[in-house]
């Protein structure tokens, strides 16, 4: 009967989870030679935060950080998550741009792409999935999960079924908040299997303590693979466990197949890690306990630290809960998007400013004007024209493909960058993270930390392997 598999997360979700992103590739390079025998579906290991950490924290190239992993990881299929016509970055990029690092991605060593969109918008999926496609990497679609009255399962079918016709190769049930129970991920996966044909996959968070639970009773009703997590970077804000998932599966139908006794050497090695990050204060011990407030508030556990830390700022750490009781309302007032990176941190601001002015979208982001006029495609719920009318004023409302709207901006890139670049890549870098792109290039270029700037050799220069 079907074999479980499993797509380790250790080096891309759990790291982002548990330690801001801050996994170095030197930490990686000496556990990839064991990783790479596991016989791991997949390994995650680029796109979501990586490669702003790289530019931005780690001075790495993140390019370069690919070609190492995929040197290292040979026989392992190398997997990152990537945000449709967002790309890595927070805009709409024109498809040429999108249709180019797809490309590189794939020319780099990634296998298998997850792209999902934060508003389950098929139509900003579109370029993404037919350049992987045409590139020959396996398409995943992520379904971004929520909850609210219009997220039935009728829903997730009707979204899944797009995502098949569109020709996804897998599916993704994308928990990113940890709102997942048990018995809802039973329903859901049941549903989607009934309807679609390609392989159905579980993303799901530890934050509230559920995940565990929530992988088995997806396994029992028919999933294909689940996202996990080595156990010393596993639990809290993180993944269920590798091992643990391995060893419940032992012996049965769905047993992986995986070797525990491996698994087990390579615990030890993030074991040491783990302590490592412990004491430089990296990963903080209370990022590990339970916390069901992502069930009660229904916000991922990144977005509750940044609502807080932006309250912090304004000296009004007190107003947590008003603006946790003002999210959903403003939530629904921008049709239900689901709380994913880019819509989380727009929701998340606009419901800080209505709380702190005391006055209901007296001030309005940038941000929230654009999601409201359908600049980042069309929400779950149509928002009502009225409210739009207040937030966009006499402006149009946007009812196409967004990215329908950019032209070409692949050269014009080259160009603003063509001073920086030393590989062809550059100027994706530059394309999503601009001056923390050039700061970078610059660093890059005086060598201020060791790394030639030259395509090819300069992992070999960075760690003596
Ligand atoms: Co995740």
């Amino acid at each position: 009967m079907a074999q479980v598999k499993i797509t380790e997360t250790v080096l891309r979700d759990a790291h982002q989870s548990l330690l801001a992103t801050r996994m170095t590739t030197e930490d990686m390079l000496p556990i990839l030679d064991k990783m790479n025998k596991v016989g791991y579906h997949s390994v995650e290991c680029w796109g979501g935060a990586t490669f702003d950490s790289c530019l931005r924290f780690l001075k790495e190239d993140p390019w370069e950080r690919l070609r190492t992993l995929k040197k290292h990881l040979p026989d392992t299929k190398l997997q990152m998550l990537f945000r449709g016509q967002n790309m890595l970055g927070y805009r709409h990029y024109a498809d040429d741009t999108v249709e180019y690092f797809v490309q590189k991605s794939v020319a780099n060593g990634i296998d298998i792409i997850r792209i999902f969109d934060a508003l389950n918008d098929i139509r900003n999926l579109k370029t993404a999935i037919n350049a992987a496609k045409k590139e020959g990497a396996h398409t995943q679609v992520a379904i971004s999960y929520t909850l609210g009255e219009v997220f039935t399962d009728e829903y997730y079918v009707n979204y899944a079924k797009q995502i098949e016709e569109a020709g996804a190769d897998s599916i993704c049930i994308k928990d990113m908040a940890a709102l997942l129970t048990p018995y809802a991920t039973e329903r859901l996966v049941k549903a989607l299997k009934a309807a679609v044909n390609i392989p159905i996959q579980v993303h799901t968070h530890y934050t509230s303590g559920l995940a565990s639970m929530c992988l088995l009773k997806g396994i029992e009703a028919g999933a294909d693979i689940i996202d996990t997590a080595m156990s010393p970077l596993a639990l809290g804000t993180s993944h269920a466990p590798t091992e643990s998932m391995v060893a419940a599966l032992q012996g049965t139908e769905y047993d992986t197949g995986l070797d525990l006794v491996l698994l087990t050497e390579i615990r030890s090695y993030f074991m040491d890690l783990r302590q490592k990050y412990i004491d430089s204060g990296l990963l903080d011990p209370k990022m590990l306990a339970v916390d069901a407030n992502a069930l009660i508030y229904q916000v991922p556990g990144g977005m509750l630290s940044n609502l807080l830390s932006q309250l912090k700022q304004a000296g009004k750490a007190d107003l947590l809960t008003q603006v946790l009781e003002e999210v959903p309302r403003v939530r629904k007032d921008s049709g239900y998007p689901p709380l994913v990176t880019p819509s989380s941190q727009i929701v998340g601001t606009q419901a800080v400013f209505n709380v702190i002015t005391g006055e209901r979208y007296k001030t309005v982001t940038k941000e929230f004007k654009g999601i409201v006029k359908g600049e980042y495609g069309k929400t779950p719920v149509p928002i009502d024209p009225e409210f739009r009318k207040k937030i966009i004023g006499a402006e149009e409302a946007i009812d196409c493909r967004p990215a329908d709207l950019l032209q070409p901006e692949l050269d014009k890139l080259r160009e603003e960058c063509a001073e920086w670049i030393t590989q062809e890549e550059d100027v994706l870098s530059y394309a999503q993270f601009g001056q923390v792109a050039v700061k970078f290039f610059e660093e890059r270029r005086n060598k201020t930390y060791g790394i030639d700037g030259k395509h090819g050799d300069s992992a070999k220069q960075i760690h003596p392997v």
